[in-house]
């Protein structure tokens, strides 16, 4: 029977809970397809920071690196200054691990969760490659003269090579195995003059991928384009911060945080997966929030893994949930998290096995 370590982060705010119906549903999955797991918790997270002023301590983050996959519920709080959690946690393993590509898929599961007029199932269906590592997000940054009538604030946006053509490179990969075998690449390169490195970059890369489509959307085009005409897109490539941005676009379209979910992927080593949304704090501990990302993420753990029939079985049982209004909505307050852990765990047992 196969085996699978996975390290559970279940973070700050509503976090914990919307983790532990990931886990649920999990075990419903290990059950009928016959897989094991072993699920390591640490707790690290604000209240860790706030009572210990411990973040990520090097030890943990060397037990932590040794599992399958990791697992990450939400971070967040305003107790902690902004940021410092955040990236002591997420961007330290994203960082540290090299996790160069963030997965975010955008699928529209039931018409009735898009807010756009007349798009359907078939209109939004689209994948997004998410540069990880570099960018805004590259660390360089600074200050000068702080607090002084002349202060300078910098950050740099640093692109590599390797960077910029390994995500690109994933892109096109990923458009091979689907359908419509197209990538668009999103960037700014008309203003942010370094980015003509990824314009550079894509047109080197696409010309051995002669069987993929091309095409390109500036960043604040791809923003209209996207809610006017998501039909357009397949595979999307961006870099890191726009990447964050035309993502947060995308879950809405699908149905909102609650139901989009991430993968942090170094192909071939220990990845993260979480759901996209934050840790509203104002819902913790309330069972109202959707879990519904948080199983989708652990459906994209189980699919990375190896377990790809029992991912896609989870993606699918939620589908059906969905369309058949068994899951009236993905929202905060539409059902109570567990019941919602109860309800695909149940499902996905009697889908694979008519139990
Ligand atoms: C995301 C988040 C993070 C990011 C924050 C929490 C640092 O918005 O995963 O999309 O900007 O990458
Ligand atoms: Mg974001």
């Amino acid at each position: 029977m196969k085996h699978y370590d996975i390290a559970s982060i279940g973070g700050d705010g509503i976090g914990p809970e919307v983790t532990a119906e990931a886990f649920k549903v999990l075990d419903a999955a290990a059950d009928v397809f016959g897989f094991r797991y072993k699920r390591s918790d640490y707790d690290l997270g604000t209240e860790r920071w706030l009572a210990t002023s411990e973040i990520f301590p090097d030890a943990v983050f060397e037990e932590v690196k040794q599992h399958h996959a990791i697992f990450l519920g939400a971070i967040g709080d305003p107790r902690a200054p902004v940021g410092l959690i955040e990236f002591g946690i997420i961007a330290k393993l994203r960082f540290e691990l090299d996790l160069y590509i963030n997965l975010r898929p955008v699928r529209l599961y039931d018409e009735r969760l898009c807010p756009l007029k007349g798009k359907s199932e078939k209109d939004v269906d689209m994948i997004f490659v998410r540069e990880n590592t570099e960018g805004a997000y590259s660390g360089m940054f600074g200050f000068a003269h702080k607090n002084q009538a002349l202060e300078v604030a910098t950050q740099v946006m640093a692109y590599t090579r390797a960077g910029v053509e390994r995500a690109i490179r994933y892109a096109f990969e990923l458009a091979r195995t689907r359908p419509r075998r197209q990538v668009t690449l999103v960037d700014k390169a008309n203003a942010i003059r370094a980015q003509e490195i990824w314009t550079r970059v894509f047109a080197i890369v696409a010309a051995e991928y002669p069987d993929v489509r091309t095409d390109h959307a500036y960043v604040d085009a791809a923003c209209m384009w996207m809610i006017k005409n998501p039909e357009w897109f397949d595979v999307v490539v961006a870099p890191n911060l726009f990447g964050d941005i035309i993502t947060d676009i995308g879950a809405i379209l699908q149905g909102g945080m609650g139901i989009a979910a991430s993968g942090n992927l170094h192909p071939g080593r220990v990845s993260l997966f979480e759901p996209i949304h934050g840790s509203a704090p104002k819902y913790k501990g309330k069972n109202v929030a959707s879990p519904v990302a948080a199983i989708l993420a652990g459906s994209m753990l189980l699919d990375y893994v190896g377990e790809r029939e029992a991912g896609r079985a989870i993606e699918e049982t939620i589908v059906d949930l969905v369309r058949s209004q068994t899951i009236r909505g993905v929202s905060t307050g539409d059902h109570g998290t567990r019941e919602i852990g109860d309800m695909v765990a149940k499902h996905l047992k009697s889908r694979v096995k008519g139990a």
